[in-house]
């Protein structure tokens, strides 16, 4: 399976050049499903969750082509409307599989899906918003079997602004026919991301951004050019490295616009932060400062993707601090293993109780979830002596070579 050993104590510094973004290139490769002709992705990261999109895209018969982090896909051809529960027991994600089927063969057969144990993670809303716009949907032997003849725009009031139904909504709606709206939408970055490649694909689109998104579904789209954003969690999963370790790093190819929340906070933490346009430089205190209540949020709130890293610095903290986790029930797995290493954590619900202590021990910990992974990984960069990290499976889900990026600013780490 993996697992990460380190040896603690050596501040992160130098300069990182940030990959393309895990949830921002996942939406964009089920979207060039709804393509017919070639698409050129640039940026593309080489993890895990990528690479299991691949094969699906593959199954349903893309042709795939990589050329360093450059991804070529033929999507002329689709051969099956169907997926297999394997693939989407492994993966969130291809839930979306859902929605550009549907679009454009007017069905799909599909799992429910997988992804972290972060919680109970249903798919209603997205169940919900297919048959308001005509998807009519029977489970038979655990498959979801949709029948899309009827297809019309709709609007669509989201109970909650769920990403991953956002999405959907937004994939299904390119294609169908007539005008959708979306209220109550999620704002993330990766919804405008979307946006912005599926206009490019010949969709209309707009309002991606905000709460309310409109779609006029045309008939055909075509193949693109695109360059996938910076990956946000994993610049912030660096800058909480380097704070945590009293550490000085820069980090390139990043938009600091879009992690507002986390670099508000690192600052409140006492980090020293400048920012360029597609830079951000951090030099951490000599002690972490608490921080006031944190509630992860929908975007622009906390990212709940960051909440297991942040909770990791402010164990090192010179106070108490306080965060709700609000978006995921179950994504405080990570607690348990942070007191091994001496965090002095207490939970009361969905609320964690972080006391700073003067330092953290290497302990043998184990992985739960990929953020709640990477949060381990930043604990035994700073703790005393050795830390082994169990189940770099999860970690590798969302970060392509952790270890090497950590390694070359200075970091004593290792996959095994
Ligand atoms: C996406 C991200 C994930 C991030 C999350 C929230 C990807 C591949 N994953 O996940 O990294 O943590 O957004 O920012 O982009 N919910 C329902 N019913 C539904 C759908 C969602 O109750 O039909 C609930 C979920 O259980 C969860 C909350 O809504 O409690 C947010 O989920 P959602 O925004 O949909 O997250 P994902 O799209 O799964």
């Amino acid at each position: 399976m993996g697992r990460y050993r380190i040896e603690g104590g050596y501040p992160l510094k130098g300069t990182l050049t940030i990959r393309g973004s895990k949830n921002g290139i996942l939406p964009v490769l089920a979207a060039v499903m709804l393509t017919e002709g070639e698409t050129i992705l640039h940026q593309c990261p080489f993890i895990a969750d990528v690479f299991l999109t691949m094969e699906v895209l593959e199954q349903l018969g893309c042709r795939v082509k990589w050329q360093g982090r450059t991804v070529t896909i033929d999507s002329q051809n689709c051969i099956s409307t169907a997926i297999d529960s394997k693939s989407v027991q492994k993966m969130r994600s291809s839930i979306l599989f859902m929605g550009v089927l549907l679009g454009r063969c007017r069905e799909a057969k599909i799992g429910y899906p997988g992804g972290c144990e972060i919680g109970m993670r249903p798919i209603d809303l997205h169940l919900k918003a297919f048959r308001k716009m005509g998807v009519k949907i029977k489970e038979e032997k655990g498959l979801l079997c949709c029948d899309g003849s009827r297809i019309v725009g709709k609007k669509i009031n989201l109970d909650f602004p769920s990403v991953g139904a956002t999405e959907n909504c937004m994939l299904l709606a390119a294609k169908a026919k007539g005008h959708t709206t979306i209220y109550n939408a999620a704002c993330e970055p990766e919804i405008v991301e979307l946006q912005t490649f599926l206009n490019k694909c010949g969709a209309k689109v707009k309002g991606a951004g905000t709460d309310c998104i409109h779609i006029e579904g045309v008939k055909k789209l075509h193949g693109t050019e695109y360059s996938i954003a910076p990956d946000r969690i994993e610049a912030g999963t660096f800058l909480c490295g380097a704070a945590i370790t009293k550490g000085e790093i820069q980090l390139k190819n990043v938009c600091p616009n879009a992690m507002r929340q986390v670099l508000l906070r690192l600052g409140e933490a006492g980090c020293v932060i400048k920012e360029g346009k597609e830079e951000i430089y951090l030099k951490a205190p000599e002690k972490i400062l608490p921080v006031s209540k944190i509630h992860t949020g929908p975007y622009p709130g906390f990212p709940t993707d960051m909440q297991p890293q942040f909770m990791t610095v402010l164990t090192l903290a010179g106070g108490t601090s306080i965060i709700s986790e609000t978006v995921f029930e179950a994504r405080f797995k990570h607690i348990g293993e942070l007191c091994r290493m001496g965090a002095d954590i207490a939970v009361e619900g969905q609320t964690a109780i972080i006391k700073g202590v003067k330092k953290l021990h290497g302990a043998y910990v184990s992985g739960k979830d990929l953020r709640g992974g990477a949060a381990l990984i930043l604990a035994g960069l700073a703790a005393e002596g050795e830390t082994v990290v169990e189940n770099a499976c999860y970690v590798q889900r969302g970060y392509e070579q952790i270890e090497k990026s950590l390694f070359s600013l200075g970091a004593k780490i290792f996959l095994e």
